[in-house]
């Protein structure tokens, strides 16, 4: 098929997906939302397993202000070893994922293995920088073998093609497609991704421990957001939501209180 035909049937499904309603089956697990009733003020009374939502004190994501980040002269580069993966895409509800098997690859933080998991995508941003908002974020979510979790997240602005989304696009119009048949359903397989794009631009990083920015708002976790700022397209950006039910096409969950936590950066040849 030609690109052009591709794109074409791309966006028709895209607004295909706009179109429909989707009146999903909201009856098995429960069920957040961002907002309204199942909104983030409500998810630490949704289920006892959540409670660490409102109960928590060192929550994510917060608002990363440069001047108050600490240089920690003992952070190295991340040190992260993937190239390509096989991958599968699955609809989680309040977020479209990519599914990593234990061989992807791992990153190092503190001299520990985390291996990579899955990846997903917020928008807008969770986290903010001084206060700015981005687009789109990416949440690169690694685990380590006694089940620490560390997440390398990449913060996107609206502007040139992001080259990785290319990869993923027909399997993102078939997720669409396939609208709430999607959710719970078989992972879609992707096949084999380059992770090249996504290794890169760690010269500079912040650091702070926070939790998993959905429930069960899990704490212990160490983020790692880059601090070079990257591009997509608007219509990558609505392409990655696109699969989502309406409410859920702005998964973002507000910023959380500090509560005296130090956000540290590292950054490459840095002039003291
Ligand atoms: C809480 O989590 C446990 C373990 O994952 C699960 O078995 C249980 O059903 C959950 N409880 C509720 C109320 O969802
Ligand atoms: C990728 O994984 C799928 C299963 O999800 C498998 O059918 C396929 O053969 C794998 N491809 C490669 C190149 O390993």
């Amino acid at each position: 098929m030609l690109t052009s035909e591709k794109s074409a049937i791309f966006i028709a499904l895209l607004y295909t997906s706009f179109l429909v309603t989707h009146a999903c089956d909201t009856a098995t697990g429960v069920r957040f939302g961002y907002s309204g009733k199942t909104g983030p003020k409500h998810w630490g009374s949704l289920s006892p397993n959540f409670t660490l939502c409102s109960k928590g004190i060192y929550q994510s994501p917060i608002d990363i202000v440069k001047d108050f980040a600490v240089h920690n002269p003992k952070m190295e580069p991340l040190e992260r070893d993937y190239t390509a993966a096989n991958v599968t895409m699955v609809d989680n509800v309040f977020n479209i994922a990519l599914r990593y098997n234990d061989t992807s690859g791992a990153v190092k933080v503190d001299g520990k293995k985390y291996k990579l998991k899955q990846l997903h995508w917020h928008s807008p941003s969770e986290h903010t920088m001084n206060g700015q908002r981005f687009a789109v974020e990416l949440h690169m979510v690694h685990y380590a073998d006694d089940g620490n979790v560390t997440v390398v997240s990449i913060l996107y602005r609206y502007g040139k093609p992001d080259p990785f989304l290319f990869q993923i696009n027909d399997t993102l119009a078939e997720l669409s497609a396939e609208g709430c048949k999607a959710e719970k359903g078989d992972p879609l397989p992707v096949g084999v991704v380059n992770m090249k794009e996504l290794r890169q631009g760690a010269h500079r990083y912040f650091r702070y421990l926070g939790s998993l920015s959905a429930p069960p708002c899990t704490e212990g976790v160490i983020w790692n957001i880059l601090g070079e700022i990257r591009e997509m397209t608007k219509e990558q950006a609505a392409a990655l939501m696109a699969p989502l039910e309406g409410s859920y096409r702005h998964n973002c969950r507000p910023l959380q209180p500090l509560n005296g936590r130090t956000v540290q950066f590292y950054e490459r040849s840095r002039k003291l």
